[in-house]
């Protein structure tokens, strides 16, 4: 019978995490200093779940996040990150208000309902629309046509949106309300596609529904693409992040920020935190460039005396001593990762921090005997290291890779013809100042730190966070095919590493090829 166990003579060379890492304890590791070693497999990429538990009421149906930074997560990335499966964490270097209403659009967030739709009002010239098309590069030209305060007055069609009609006002032009069909918001009921759908099937040759509220205030648009678009994904393997009512799953980045005495600032903080929850944040994201702190450890126990429900997540440390000390302030999820960040340079400015794959192996050894997940969080670059990082975490948090995506905050701009989004390290000069001076309510407070730990950079433009995400997830379960393992507990349990040569690095990447098309998510 073929062998399809383990053989002793791998054994020397590929080893666990509990042997592998400690024979290597003078050094530090990352990602690419190490590689897995493959195993008999009975398993199919297509076949693994990956599916993960941050804390008891924390679920993710994939194990990845996007960070709490200001060039990365917002509401519009939280949602795709939770309908992908993942968990978006809303930045803080915005105002208390704003952060809540970031999290109240991701909670109330209906998928395939376009909450604030492009408008356009009866007093307005066909030509006035023309413009801002161009100038927005729409790809659509039908509008709702609403009146000043809200309400509905009509549809203005893409038929009459037409050069030859620029000097007609949108009033002669537009259908009249009473012909445009709508729907009251209530009786969309619990799954407001399965109601589109229907409606959409009724109405032939109609493709857009308006949403409208019991005084006939628009709040909404329906479209039929997007509607045939989500019942075909509907079939997809990983199913959107949701919560107990079916909302959308939603974390929250939230600073220890110090009263005039330079205590913790209880008193905003719960307020805050209090607000948070109360719109339905399934997390809070306690993020600091160094957790095992008096202050971080402070924050941590207030927030879980006044929440004991709430998930907590809290760091960033690289040490087991800094688990030990987060998990006993009440922290559910650690992160780990000081320094590996694309845009950081605090291990150039501070000369600390440690390669990820070591700090991850010491944070985990600690994690086991204290209960409390841990997330590698900074220096993704690939979906390889993810898979790699997952062999001693339950998740991922990253900036870089999603930077670049039209879900992130920020305009893109055209430098010699590419196509980049703006990325700066939280820590970098302009991100400090912008947290200071939104939090503190005025413009012009200089920044709290002297010296800035990263950097503001550009990301090559990469298209959807769907697109970005679909790649990593096919990335993750080719490892977790690689070495048998259908789930992520497996992959945790099988991983037996090796560490890789300067030139095994080089054997590892595409090389002596005139490469045409790089396998590059942002390709
Ligand atoms: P990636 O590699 O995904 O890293 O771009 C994102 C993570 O980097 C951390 N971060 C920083 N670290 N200085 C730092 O040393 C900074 O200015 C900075 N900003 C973000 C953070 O943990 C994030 O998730």
């Amino acid at each position: 019978m073929a062998a399809t166990r383990n053989s002793s003579l791998d054994d020397p060379f590929y080893q666990p995490a509990d042997k592998f890492f400690p024979a290597n304890s003078k050094i530090g590791l990352t990602f690419d200093d190490i590689t897995l070693a493959t195993l008999y497999s009975e398993i199919l990429p297509r076949d693994t779940t990956l599916d993960t538990t941050l804390a008891e009421k924390l679920h993710l149906n994939i194990p990845v996040i996007s960070s709490d930074m200001d060039t990365v997560t917002e509401s519009r990335m939280a949602i795709a990150m939770a309908l992908n499966g993942g968990l978006g964490l809303i930045h803080y270097n915005m105002t208390d208000r704003e952060q809540l209403s970031e999290v109240s659009r991701v909670k109330n967030h209906v998928h395939g309902l376009i909450q604030e739709p492009i408008q356009v009002s009866p007093g307005q010239f066909i030509g006035d629309v023309l413009a801002m098309i161009d100038q927005k590069k729409f790809a659509f030209g039908t509008f709702p046509v609403v009146d000043e305060k809200g309400k509905l007055v009509g549809l203005l069609s893409g038929h009459v949106v037409k050069p030859r009609y620029a000097k007609m006002k949108v009033s002669e032009a537009l259908t009249p309300r009473s012909q445009v069909h709508t729907i009251m918001r209530k009786e969309l009921g619990k799954d407001p596609i399965a109601r589109a759908d229907k409606f959409f099937t009724e109405h032939l040759g109609i493709h857009k529904l308006l949403v409208v509220d019991d005084k006939d205030k628009l709040c909404g648009l329906i479209t039929l693409s997007d509607v045939e678009r989500i019942t075909h994904e509907r079939a997809a393997q990983f199913k959107p992040a949701r919560d107990a009512n079916f909302h959308l799953i939603c974390g929250a980045a939230v600073s220890a920020t110090r009263n005039a005495f330079g205590e913790l600032d209880k008193k905003r903080i719960l307020e805050h935190v209090g607000g948070l929850v109360e719109r339905g944040v399934d997390v809070v994201a306690v993020s600091t460039a160094h957790g095992h702190t008096k202050g971080v450890g402070g924050m941590v126990r207030v927030l879980r005396d006044a929440f004991p429900k709430l998930p907590i997540i809290a760091g960033n440390v690289t040490s087991a001593a800094g688990v030990e000390f987060l998990a006993d302030c009440g922290a559910d999820a650690i992160k780990v990762g000081q320094g590996p960040g694309s845009i950081c340079t605090t291990r150039m400015v501070a000369g600390v921090g440690i390669p990820q794959m070591t700090a991850l192996y010491v944070c985990s050894s600690m994690s086991a005997k204290k209960k409390v997940s841990i997330l590698a969080d900074g220096g993704i670059t690939k979906s390889g290291d993810i898979v790699k990082a997952l062999t001693l975490s339950s998740a991922v948090v990253c900036g870089g890779i999603f930077a670049g995506c039209n879900e992130a905050p920020g305009d893109v701009v055209e430098i010699s013809g590419k196509l980049y989004k703006q990325y700066r390290g939280m820590g970098s000069f302009a991100a400090m100042k912008a947290g200071s001076a939104a939090r503190y309510g005025h413009e012009k407070n200089p920044a709290q730190k002297v010296a800035p730990e990263g950097v503001e950079a550009l990301k090559e433009a990469c298209g959807s966070v769907d697109r970005v995400l679909a790649q990593l997830i096919g990335g993750i379960q080719s490892g977790m095919g690689y070495l048998g393992a259908k789930n992520l507990e497996q992959l945790r349990a099988k991983a037996r590493y090796i560490r890789v040569s300067p030139a095994g690095m080089r054997e590892a990447a595409p090389h002596d090829v005139v490469e045409l098309k790089t396998g590059n998510v942002e390709s």
